[in-house]
């Protein structure tokens, strides 16, 4: 028996004779002896039921159906149409720190596959899997996917979907008999995409209770499954998503799985959350250990495709007063691009949008000491392009006929190394010639027709673009990228490997934003989300909102402004400062703190707060989004702070909302002091909100 454990979680494996299974994934377990091996296994086996096979199966890693199992099976392939029935033998299966390596043979078929397990000090269960043919003749992967046992008590999934400006809507469901399939065949992770899939308890909230988590690290194609089974077996799986002939093992050839990345928590969604932000930081190259996040301009909805260099000036010199940190020119700075029907590949400055090139823009900027950066989309083209016109053979197509266009774009085939060296050298030029600190790398459309030579090749193409992204940040050290994908179409953690912020939608509407934030966020850390401060009336919803609700929304995560920012009043460009000074002082925190959200606030209201590790600061935010339900104010706790300390809790003021429907404020407006059990249990009595304005707490021990 191999025994990984963390501070919070273990997972047990059986070894026994020829196979390996999962005994059990879910809360840590004391120390396991020989003895109690035994006893667990046995505990385990279950009975062999009438109608069925004589032996039960158990929680095989491989899940063969020649070993009894009846759902899903890990890998599926054959060898034009023979050899497709498995059975593994396992070679070794060795346990190194909390680590186990498992080496898997079938002869008969002649497949090896190797898995390991990593559960990180962050509770966070890493598997990488890698499977070879080892004989003679070609052998056609029709996937592997990743399983992990369920408990009984995982009686629900959470699971995600959206689209353009709504992505990550959560959806929770019963696990009843059969398959929960989330499948993404995008090309991209997409904004349906699932990132991540939960079993929970239908009593597991925010704060409290199990969940299971099972994503895929993949900005692919995808698949994720719950299974519940007749025989009463219970399980999460996911893999990448093979179109057929896509991937095709010659002998000795292998397929590397993407990485898949579970966690357990006892301590609710929270807590999975928790996990999966410990664990990315923790990687040695994670963004806020290079700098701080910089405060960002992005001017896509002030000038859209209307590039005039002197009111860019004008914004950049009301960006300096604010105290803006990147300036950010969009989409339209290159060959025939004044509209988005035509330029796409061709990345050279345009003469008719920038006559004096870019060099003068971008000194007028970093000479008042911001940061530059650019837009890019260098897996498209448009068909009206210099590309298109002298390289139509380097598009993804079916021979012979051409996709339908998606924003009046294709996709380039950069498996074609013609293709992916013009784009490599055209944006490495772009960079070489210019200052530019930073880019954001779009990705407009979805692939229809993955096709290159007749293939299949999304799994190419995702490799493509992460070796594109690797190249150019080898190749200008400090540069950092955005991964953008109509907004939110391109978030999952397997980019964030490759890139340093992702753009989270192009949804700036604070009150639609709240849950895309919210949701994204279950998984991926503040410090990658993009979170600007949009115009007094939004571009997506034709909503009008405060600019301090606007500021609120826009402070968890990388901070920025997408707003033509000439146009704020004198007390807009007073919250505008103020907002940014708050977001540089206390951005370490913001990027580094424990997630607390609340069980008890639902549906009008939400409650969303960052503690410093060491429990000695907090930062929460209440934002009332629709109207109270009743009309008096409301009991607020605030969890997560250490209990025995006392805490000077202050309203941030200038950021908060203005106006409230009441007489008097509460007692102890604007400040108090209570201990983080006073705040945990007792609470405090807010003022009565209006519907989309918001409160700011800063919370200090004293
Ligand atoms: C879609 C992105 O999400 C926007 O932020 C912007 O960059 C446009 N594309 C530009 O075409």
């Amino acid at each position: 028996m191999i025994h990984l454990s963390q501070a919070r979680s273990s997972i047990i494996f059986e070894h026994d004779g020829d196979s390996l299974a999962v005994l059990y994934w879910g809360k840590k377990l004391g120390t396991i002896n020989e003895k109690s091996a035994e006893a667990i296994k046995s505990a385990l086996v279950k009975p062999a039921f009438h109608g069925g096979l004589d032996v039960s199966s158990s929680n095989l890693i491989l899940r063969e159906h020649s070993r009894g199992w009846i759902g899903h099976p890990a890998l599926r392939g054959h060898r034009g149409g023979i050899g497709s029935s498995n059975s593994f033998t396992v070679k070794s299966a060795v346990q190194k720190d909390q680590s186990m390596v498992a080496h898997f043979v079938d002869a008969i078929a002649g497949i090896e596959i190797e898995i390991t397990y990593t559960l990180t000090p962050s509770d966070v269960l890493l598997m990488d899997a890698k499977v070879t043919n080892t004989a003679e003749g070609d052998y056609f992967l029709e996937h592997f996917l990743y399983w992990l046992p369920l408990a009984e008590q995982a009686d629900e999934v959470l699971d995600f979907y959206g689209h353009w400006t709504k992505e990550r809507q959560p959806q929770r469901r019963s696990i009843d008999y059969g398959l929960i399939t989330r499948e993404g065949f995008e090309g991209r992770s997409g904004h349906d995409y699932t990132i991540t899939q939960v079993a929970l308890n239908h009593a597991t909230g925010f704060r409290h209770g199990e969940a299971w988590s099972l994503a895929m690290a993949w900005s692919g194609n995808n698949i994720h499954h719950v299974e519940r089974l007749i025989d009463g077996h219970k399980s999460i799986g996911a893999g990448e998503y093979l179109l057929p002939g896509e991937v095709i093992l010659k002998k000795g050839e292998s397929y590397n799985a993407p990485r898949a990345i579970a966690s357990f928590s006892d301590r609710g969604l929270d807590g999975l959350t928790n996990n999966h932000y410990s664990w990315i930081r923790a990687r040695k190259n994670h963004i806020t250990k290079v700098r701080p996040r910089p405060l960002t301009l992005n001017m896509w909805e002030a000038v859209y495709f209307d590039h005039v260099e002197e009111d860019i000036r004008k914004m950049v010199d009301k960006a300096v007063e604010i105290g803006v940190e990147r300036v950010v020119l969009d989409d339209g700075w290159f060959g025939a691009r004044r509209n988005d029907r035509a330029g796409l590949g061709d990345w050279v400055v345009s003469k008719d949008a920038w006559p004096n090139g870019l060099d003068p823009i971008i000194k007028y900027i970093n000479d008042k000491g911001i940061e530059f950066g650019l837009w890019f989309e260098g897996e498209m083209v448009n068909r009206d392009s210099d590309l298109y016109r002298a390289h139509p053979d380097w598009i993804l197509q079916e021979p012979g006929r051409l996709p339908i266009e998606g924003r009046w774009q294709q996709v380039l085939d950069l498996t074609k190394e013609g293709a992916y060296n013009h784009v490599l050298n055209q944006v490495d030029a772009v960079l070489s010639a210019h200052n530019i600190a930073y880019i954001k790398w779009d990705h407009n459309r979805h692939l229809t027709d993955p096709i290159s030579d007749g293939r299949p090749v999304v799994r190419k193409q995702t490799e493509a673009i992460y070796r594109m992204f690797d190249e150019l940040k080898k190749r200008h050290p400090g540069l950092e990228i955005e991964s953008c994908s109509s907004g939110g179409g391109r978030i999952d953690l397997g980019m964030i490997e490759h890139a340093d912020r992702f753009w989270t939608s192009d949804q700036n509407d604070p009150l639609e934003r709240q849950q895309i934030q919210r949701w994204t966020g279950l998984v991926i850390p503040p410090e990658f989300l993009g979170t600007h401060i949009g115009p007094t009336v939004g571009h997506q919803m034709n909503r009008t909102h405060s600019v301090s609700f606007r500021a609120l929304n826009a402070l968890f995560g990388h901070a920025g402004i997408e707003w033509d920012i000439t146009e704020a009043d004198a007390h807009e460009t007073e919250i505008l400062k103020a907002y940014v000074a708050f977001y540089k002082k206390h951005r370490d925190l913001l990027h580094s703190g424990t997630v607390v959200r609340s069980d008890e606030i639902v549906g009008n209201a939400q409650l969303y707060g960052t503690v410093a590790l060491d429990k000695k600061e907090a930062i929460f935010t209440y934002m009332q989004l629709t109207s109270l339900d009743n009309f008096g104010p409301l009991l607020t706790t605030f969890d997560g702070l250490e209990k025995e300390t006392l805490y000077q809790v202050t309203v941030i003021e200038n950021l908060s909302a203005d106006e409230f429907t009441q007489k008097r404020a509460p007692g102890w407006w604007p400040t108090l002091a209570l201990t983080g059990d006073q705040l945990a249990h007792i609470g405090m009595q807010l003022p009565v909100l209006k519907p989309e304005s918001g409160l700011l707490f800063h919370m200090l021990a004293l």
